[in-house]
């Protein structure tokens, strides 16, 4: 039997890097897709296929997904590839860094749903899994990095619910503190405050347990010490005339 296609974006360094590895190690032949060259590296190390592109444009997505259905259909999508918010309310809020942290941390996942979706149609199945953010479930300084994660997890919820009964699913994870070069400066501090920093191999773990579920439109917090369960939204009731 063909070996499995696993797509990960954001793929070169941290959890893509780590998920990479992770899905590798199983049999599964892995396409990185990053702006970073060091991309490279890790598709030498794993037998896999190395795409320089920037997933937060909609062409730079469908070369990815090109080159993962060229080597056989995606079998499992990670859309991962995440930067910080990039700026701040008040005098010094830019544009065009606000525009950039959107269109990674969500055109990208938009992006990449709308292009791995005919390919999962037409062999009957697939996984999507979003790597979003607990701070896309609670408050974080960083406000437009938490707006993107929190559209994110929406667009995770919503998409999956059209999609009905299809063998296709969408999950989003939502990792606390991962000790990967994005959060590096914070590691010293976070630690010194207690909290604890999982390693991505956490967030492998809990892919694996998303994907072994066959769930589908649910948010799953990742966090070291704690279990994986789907997150428990509120129930919004809907207003009728009678
Ligand atoms: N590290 C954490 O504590 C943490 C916590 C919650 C969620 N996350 C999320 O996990 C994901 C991975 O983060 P990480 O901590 O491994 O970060 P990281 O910075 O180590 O890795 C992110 C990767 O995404 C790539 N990338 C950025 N913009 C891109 C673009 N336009 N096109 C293609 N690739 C691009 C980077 O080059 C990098 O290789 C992100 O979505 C992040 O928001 C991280």
């Amino acid at each position: 039997m063909a070996e499995p296609v696993v797509l990960v974006t954001g793929g070169a360094r941290g959890i893509g890097a780590a998920l990479a590895r992770h899905h590798a190690a199983k049999g599964a032949t892995v396409v990185i897709a990053d702006v970073d060259e060091g991309g490279a590296a890790v598709a030498d190390e794993t037998g896999g296929v190395f795409v320089h592109s920037d997933v937060s444009t909609g062409d730079g997505t469908a070369a990815a997904v090109r080159a993962a259905e060229d080597r056989g259909g995606i079998a499992v999508l990670h859309l991962n590839a995440g930067v910080p918010g990039g700026t701040a309310f008040g005098d010094g809020f830019d544009t065009d860094r606000y525009r950039r942290g959107i269109g990674v941390n969500l055109d990208a996942v938009v992006f990449g749903i709308q292009a791995a979706l005919p390919g999962m149609r037409a062999r009957g199945g697939g996984a999507i899994l979003v790597t979003a953010s607990l701070a896309g479930l609670a408050i974080s300084g960083d406000v437009f990095y938490a707006a993107a994660k929190h559209a994110a997890i929406g667009l995770v919820r919503s998409c999956a619910a059209t999609l009905g009964e299809s063998p296709i699913t969408v999950n989003a994870l939502c990792p606390g503190f991962v000790r990967t070069p994005m959060l590096e400066p914070f590691v010293p501090w976070l630690e010194e405050a207690g909290v604890l920093v999982a390693e991505p191999a956490l967030v492998c773990e809990a892919a694996d347990a998303v994907l072994a579920s066959g769930r589908t439109g649910e948010a799953w917090p990742v966090q070291a010490g704690q279990p994986f369960e789907p997150w428990r939204f509120g129930q919004v009731v809907v207003s009728r005339s009678s």
